[in-house]
């Protein structure tokens, strides 16, 4: 195991659409020792989420945390679906971006396709916060920033928005969020008659929700929330992302 070297902002590395992972390779243990420095970094900077090209890696991975009882997990090859018109206005921030927060709007319910680290399908049907979480991660596998999507009026250095929060309550046309529950729904992936392990596999499976964690109310960030460590994703409710 290994704590990685966080590439920031100007970094070509952070700009490409980042390769797939062949799902032969996933086994292998050099793939998985990596995965093991990624969950070693995110540990040491208390990320919620991380994606491989963070660490230099051009592969389509991340690493997060949707249920803080179930720990960090990764998503490989992930597909995203917008699943409803619901949105959701987040203060954000990025490790390869450091000390800075901005407040983002993104769908606030979607569903989302991918491996594990074993290789098999999962999948997730995701509202507020985990679906924000999932997003800005997968974001960084197609070469994209939060400050890319940023409310420009909204970006402050950390220690600012720790002191005053996010500013987007101060503009003149403000409204305030609808609160959206965070939820969190595993999907079940029923094999079908090829047993193959392809990412396409994730698309062909039945899904079926079986589980649903309502976390309860996520509204906007308020100073109070802020957490002092320099997360990858900042949450309302979570200490760090
Ligand atoms: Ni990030």
């Amino acid at each position: 195991m290994a704590i990685l070297r966080v590439a920031q902002m100007g970094h070509p590395v952070l700009r490409l659409v980042a390769e797939p992972v062949d799902p032969a390779a996933i086994p292998q243990d050099d793939f998985q020792g990596f995965l093991d420095d990624m969950l070693e970094t995110m540990a040491e900077y208390e990320g919620a989420g991380l994606a491989a090209p963070q660490v230099y890696t051009s592969l389509r991975v991340v690493c997060l945390t949707l249920d803080p009882e179930k720990g960090p997990e990764f998503l490989i090859n992930p597909e995203i679906e917008v699943l409803s018109d619901l949105v959701t206005k987040t203060p954000e921030g990025c490790l390869s971006v450091h000390g800075m927060r901005g407040v983002v709007e993104r769908p606030a319910h979607i569903r989302v396709v991918a491996l594990d680290r074993y290789g098999n399908p999962k999948g997730y049907e995701l509202k507020g916060f985990p679906a924000v979480v999932v997003q800005h991660e997968c974001d960084h596998l197609d070469g994209v920033l939060y400050v890319d999507r940023v409310d420009p009026l909204t970006l402050a250095f950390l220690d600012e928005f720790q002191r005053f929060g996010s500013l987007d309550q101060y503009l003149d046309d403000y409204e305030a969020p609808e609160a959206i529950a965070d939820e969190v729904i595993e999907l079940e992936f029923v094999a079908d008659d090829d047993e193959s392990e392809q990412p396409e596999a994730a698309d062909g499976a039945e899904e079926e929700a079986v589980s649903v964690t309502d976390e309860g109310e996520d509204g906007p960030s308020s100073v109070d929330d802020a957490a002092s460590d320099d997360a990858d994703v900042k949450a309302p409710t979570t200490e760090a992302t």
